[in-house]
């Protein structure tokens, strides 16, 4: 099992990230994926807030688009 230290590298976006990704899962989730492109992350982000209730706030999701694809997207 991987240690549970995965955290999301620091970075423009991710605050965000810390804050409103850790609250159902680790960041292991984001961590093991592929490097996905845009079109997954923002399908991914619009998943977590429209089907499981994530309650990030719209004016972040871009943000938090850039840094995900920027950090672990291709
Ligand atoms: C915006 C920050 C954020 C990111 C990035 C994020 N999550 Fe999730 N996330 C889930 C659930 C539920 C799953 C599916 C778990 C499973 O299938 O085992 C999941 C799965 C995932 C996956 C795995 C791929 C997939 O689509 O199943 C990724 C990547 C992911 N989340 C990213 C509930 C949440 C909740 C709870 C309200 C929040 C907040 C949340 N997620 C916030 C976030």
């Amino acid at each position: 099992m991987p240690k549970e230290t995965a955290a999301f590298k620091a970075g423009p976006g991710s605050e965000i990230a810390k804050n409103q990704c850790l609250i159902c899962h680790s960041a292991e989730y984001v961590l093991t994926q592929p490097r996905l492109p845009r079109a997954f992350w923002e399908a991914n982000v619009a998943k977590m807030r429209d089907k499981y209730g994530a309650l990030l706030p719209k004016d972040q999701v871009p943000v938090l688009v850039d840094y995900l694809v920027q950090t672990y997207g291709k």
